[in-house]
């Protein structure tokens, strides 16, 4: 591909960098430190009403009809938080890889339109993907990307790798806890070791859960903002006083649990903490406790269960699942960074230990990345060098694939790696998996 970096190079047209996961998608151009658009991946669907009651009552609806052009799709926080009739949220996100197409597009539609506002034809894309993400789904990706929006050139880059590249390391174990999981992923010289990842279910969402169980547990409402009327002032741990808005769409279970999740979301980050050695009541009744107030005005302290509920990262014999399911068959953060170190070659063990990148959303509740060094200094042998990495501000700790993503795709050498427009007609969607290793 000869010129081409001088055609898609950094400034001459901005490359995208887009950034995907279960809890949002982020998105913005190559070179910036932010993303400029972070989109949940929870879209609200409707099926449209009027195109069902213009039918003919004698015609029976064709299902096919209604359920593509009958439609409706209510996309990024704005819209999604209007309460609507009959609105399920959906995810276009499972294990971690793009599972519902139709619904992905419909929200890089929207990305393009307007969060970019430019079209797709005139910028490179660089997109992350999850490391356990499957060729078929690979390609289908090049394609529509190719297809459909007739990108100029797109790469593909396991999440794992930008996060490490961000944090200036081309070497690294990174440590990705997001909303569905907590993963260990040994990156060597910007190759990720496929065989020695190792992850648990235990991400943001069981946090969620947690927090969910615990205030119900103690009888403490969580009632989202859109039921909310008016509200008065009451006193600590006195019940809530609120009126409750009137004429409220009937919404569907599956958007009002959604709303209830932002409350709980909004919960978790303002309280919670990471102990800084293995819980333990005494000590968890000695440290300070946090005050939160809840949307519809019932508010108080929060003390030992602020430490006690995200315990279960680090030691999972706490969980405890739907069902009564108990999680002794999962594996603690320290215990799964241990684990993908020790899968890997004796050789490379100690350059892993000496950079483990801590990344991801749920990275962030306060005490994570003391906690993971702690345990892990014990789980290690004493003249093992541990470096733990981790950016400091919230933001570059949850974009850091994304930032990772925006300085790749800018660099020089970088760009010959492209796989271009022309190439793609020539080679087909396989080229994704001879040149995106
Ligand atoms: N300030 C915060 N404090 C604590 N947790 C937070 C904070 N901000 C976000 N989170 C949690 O981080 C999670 C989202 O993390 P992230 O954005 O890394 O996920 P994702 O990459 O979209 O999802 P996944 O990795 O599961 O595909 C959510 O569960 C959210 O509750
Ligand atoms: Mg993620």
């Amino acid at each position: 591909m000869s010129g081409g970096s001088m055609l898609y190079g950094g400034d001459e047209i901005g490359a995208l960098v887009f950034d995907i996961g279960h809890h949002s998608m982020r998105v913005g151009y190559a070179q910036e430190d932010t993303p400029k658009a972070e989109i949940p991946s929870a879209v609200g669907v409707s099926e449209d009403g009027t195109m069902i009651d213009n039918l003919d009552p004698e015609k029976k609806p064709d299902p096919s009809s209604i359920t593509t052009s009958g439609r409706k799709y209510y996309i990024d926080t704005t819209t999604l938080n209007v309460a609507r009739k009959g609105t399920e949220v959906v995810n276009y996100m499972k294990d971690g890889m793009i599972d519902d197409w139709n619904l992905f597009e419909k929200v890089l539609d929207y990305t393009y339109s307007k969060c970019i506002q430019s079209e797709a034809v005139f910028h490179p894309v660089l997109m992350s993907e999850s490391p356990w993400n499957v060729r078929n789904k690979r390609e289908k990706l090049t394609e529509l990307m190719f297809e459909k929006y007739n990108v100029p050139a797109f790469f593909l880059v396991k999440n794992a790798v930008l996060a490490a590249f961000a944090n200036g390391r081309a070497t690294a174990l990174v440590v990705d806890s997001g909303a569905t999981h907590t993963s260990a992923i040994p990156v060597q010289e910007g190759f990720v070791l496929s065989q020695a990842i190792v992850k648990s279910p235990l991400g943001g969402d069981y946090i969620s859960m947690q927090c969910k169980q615990h205030l119900q547990d103690n009888d403490i409402e969580v009632i989202p903002p859109y039921m909310i009327g008016s509200k008065e002032a009451v006193k600590e741990r006195e019940k809530a006083r609120w009126v409750p808005k009137r004429n409220i769409p009937e919404v569907t279970n599956s958007w009002h649990n959604y709303m209830v999740k932002r409350v709980i979301q909004d919960f978790q980050n303002s309280v919670l903490q990471v102990s800084e050695s293995p819980y333990d009541d005494k000590v968890a009744s000695q440290t300070p406790s946090v005050h939160y107030e809840f949307p519809n005005g019932y508010h108080q302290d929060f003390g030992s269960e602020r430490f006690r509920i995200p315990e279960a990262l680090f030691d999972p014999s706490l969980v405890q699942m739907k069902g009564g399911v108990v999680g002794n068959t999962m594996l603690g953060a320290g215990h799964i960074v241990s684990t993908s170190v020790g899968m890997c070659d004796v050789d490379v063990r100690p350059a892993l230990y000496a950079s483990v990148v801590v990344t991801g959303g749920n990275s962030i509740i306060q005490g994570f990345p003391e906690r993971l060094s702690r345990d892990l200094s014990v789980r290690i042998p004493s003249s093992m060098r541990l470096k733990l990495i981790s950016a400091n501000g919230c933001s570059e700790r949850r974009f850091g694939s994304w930032i990772g993503g925006s300085i790749l795709a800018s660099i020089g050498t970088f760009q010959q790696m492209w796989i271009s427009s022309q190439e793609y007609e020539e080679s087909g969607k396989s080229q994704v998996d001879r040149k995106c290793p």
